[in-house]
């Protein structure tokens, strides 16, 4: 292996991840020790091919030689013994540092603010936090190891082109280095043809995300061609990036190759001179081509690990960026943690844009005292349910501030914040497992006595008629059973995380008359007792609020009760109210689970 030693990014990716090696420091130093006796160990066969050739050969006798061969084939088990070893701990080590990393990396992963998931796809995620990290840890013992058995394997076999004729190490040795010129200009030229690869193949990994989730989009728009021809085109991008790869560094080795065979010929043309004019031994002259061609064999083969060796400088460099990365929200260094939510919430001058700089909030001001129901409505878009994520801090406002209890929520603990909102979307993540397991994520430590309560307040007896009951098993994202059900374990599981702040956005929008019906019974139950924001498509189903608030284009334009707001007739709730009305119930039969 070889590389500038002055070459920055070779020191910074391998400092960088000394952290990661530390725990491991034992073992993989002494794998990387190991090394040297391994490297070392390769100028005996050239060296003893000295006395051998001169004894056999010249003298045609076997005295004092006959335990050579033995001897090599003695020095070849412990070299053997020594490389076992060592590529046991440097898989040791590489396994536990790959580990290591993935799980700090996946840490950092689910801490990262949703802005970051906005922006990022499924595959860059999975090719970054995972296949890289192998790439990055495996690659890097087993390329110190190399570094170093070549080096101590250099060492010693020009130990014995010397000991046989300085004369022709010299010569030997200059044209070796030669060999390695065309090495340094490689670097800059694959930069670009790298990321390239990489960004692609992280693309294809989230094609076949979407292949997996979309897939009855797929079948329903018969889609088979359509996606076929984008992973085609994607794959090609790949496969050209990867070409390109191997077009632009394997002319190296046949480049080195015949440098190396120039060094090869001289050397046997001048050594035979000096053979001939009896200032080296025939012994010396085989002793030394051997160590020569020892010597020379890595540097031929050096063209073909540029490409791996730089893939895995890459690759450590994108793991430590990302180990780099913190989410922008977080607990601030004094927060305080919100025990009980005592009096109000307040929603004060908020201004909001997402990454993309477009305003969505203006100013907006709203207070949801403590027992109340608040609901927001308007036309979509408008912006509430940015307002309630603004609440649990999925993102953070840009102006203005929202406190509760006349607290700043950026002051609180972001576990105790969140601790005391439960959420409930129109559409809730439901994980792979079964119903007992979604419904327990509200609280773990529930007892069978609180989920049995939980099922009979979310009415979802229904559900657990089948043999296995809660046990019942669920499907990925719950693709097993149907809208109203899926809705109703949302609702258990908030009903066990018992929070006194409720978030429901438009948690029956999805859902046909009958289903709505059920699941309206089981958040009237989850409502008890709650301060509930609830963002409703159906005016029908917050007539009810404590406090109607009309949100349009990022801001309040209206707040009343219900009968407040009907009887203002120019009311921008009025208008709503009427528009719904107009529709009737041809609208909430359209929409079916
Ligand atoms: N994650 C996001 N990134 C960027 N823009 C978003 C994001 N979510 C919503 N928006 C935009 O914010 C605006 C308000 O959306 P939203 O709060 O979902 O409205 P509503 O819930 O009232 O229908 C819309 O213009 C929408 O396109
Ligand atoms: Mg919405």
């Amino acid at each position: 292996m070889n590389f500038k030693l002055t070459d920055n990014r070779f020191y910074r990716c391998y400092l960088g991840m000394l952290p990661y090696v530390k725990p491991y420091a034992f073992r993989a130093i002494l794998a990387v020790t190991l090394c040297v006796p391994i490297g070392a160990l390769d100028a005996v066969i050239a060296m003893s091919l000295k006395p051998y050739t001169d004894r056999i050969m010249i003298e045609k006798s076997a005295q004092d030689v006959w335990y050579i061969p033995i001897a090599i084939l003695l020095f070849a088990i412990i070299q053997g013994a020594l490389i076992y070893l060592a590529t046991y701990l440097n898989a040791w080590v590489g396994e536990k540092m790959t580990r290591d990393l993935k799980f700090e990396l996946y840490g950092k992963l689910i801490s990262y603010d949703a802005t970051f998931f906005d922006r990022t796809h499924s595959g860059e995620i999975i090719f970054n936090f995972n296949d890289q990290v192998d790439v990055a840890s495996s690659q890097l013992l087993t390329k110190v190891k190399l570094l170093i058995s070549r080096i101590f394997s250099s060492i010693s076999l020009i130990g014995v082109l010397i000991y046989n004729s300085w004369k022709l190490s010299i010569i030997a040795l200059i044209v070796m280095s030669c060999a390695f010129v065309p090495m340094a200009k490689i670097r800059k030229k694959i930069q670009g043809t790298m990321k390239k690869v990489v960004d692609s193949s992280a693309v294809l990994v989230t094609e076949y995300n979407e292949s997996y989730s979309g897939n009855k989009t797929i079948s329903a728009y018969n889609l088979y061609q359509h996606q076929k021809s984008k992973f085609w085109n994607i794959l090609c991008k790949v496969t050209k990036g990867r070409i390109k790869l191997s077009q632009k560094t394997a002319w190296l080795s046949p480049i080195m190759h015949v440098i190396i065979a120039v060094g090869i010929g001289i050397s046997i043309a001048y050594g035979s001179y000096l053979i001939v004019s009896e200032q080296i031994t025939s012994g010396n002259f085989v002793s030394f081509l051997t160590a020569l061609i020892m010597l020379y064999n890595p540097v031929k083969n050096f063209g073909n690990n540029v490409k791996e060796f730089q893939l895995s400088l890459f690759a450590i460099e994108q793991v430590l960026e990302k180990m780099k990365l913190e989410p922008n929200i977080k607990d601030k260094k004094n927060a305080v943690n919100l025990y009980e939510f005592k009096s109000e919430i307040q929603f004060e001058n908020v201004d909001f844009s997402y990454d993309n700089g477009k305003r969505i909030l203006h100013s907006l001001n709203l207070s949801i005292k403590k027992g109340e129901t608040v609901a927001l409505v308007g036309n979509s878009g408008g912006g509430k349910s940015t307002i309630a994520s603004l609440l649990p801090r999925f993102y953070d406002v840009c102006h203005g501030a929202i406190k509760i209890d006349g607290i700043n929520i950026k002051d609180y603990s972001l576990e105790s914040l969140r601790s005391n909102i439960a959420v409930v979307f129109q559409d809730n993540f439901l994980f792979t497992g079964t119903i007992r397991d979604n419904i327990m994520i509200g609280n773990q430590n529930a007892s069978d006595e609180d989920v049995k309560n939980a099922v009979k307040m979310a009415y979802l007896d229904d559900l657990l008629n089948s043999s296995e009951g809660l046990d019942t098993q669920i499907g990925e994202r719950g693709i097993l059973i149907s809208g109203g059900q899926k809705q109703r374990i949302a609702i258990a599981r908030a009903f066990l995380k018992n929070a006194p702040i409720l978030i429901l956005d438009e948690a029956t929008s999805a859902l046909d008359n009958k289903s709505e019906a059920i699941v309206q019974k089981a958040i009237a139950n989850l409502m008890k007792d709650k301060t509930v924001l609830v963002i409703a498509h159906r005016l029908s189903t917050i007539q009810n609020a404590d406090k109607i608030a009309v949100i349009e284009a990022g801001q309040v334009v209206e707040t009343g009760t219900h009968e407040e707001l009907i009887s203002a007739p120019q009311g921008a709730y009025r208008a709503l109210y009427d528009a719904q009305f107009a529709r009737g119930n041809s609208h909430h039969s359209s929409n079916s689970n």
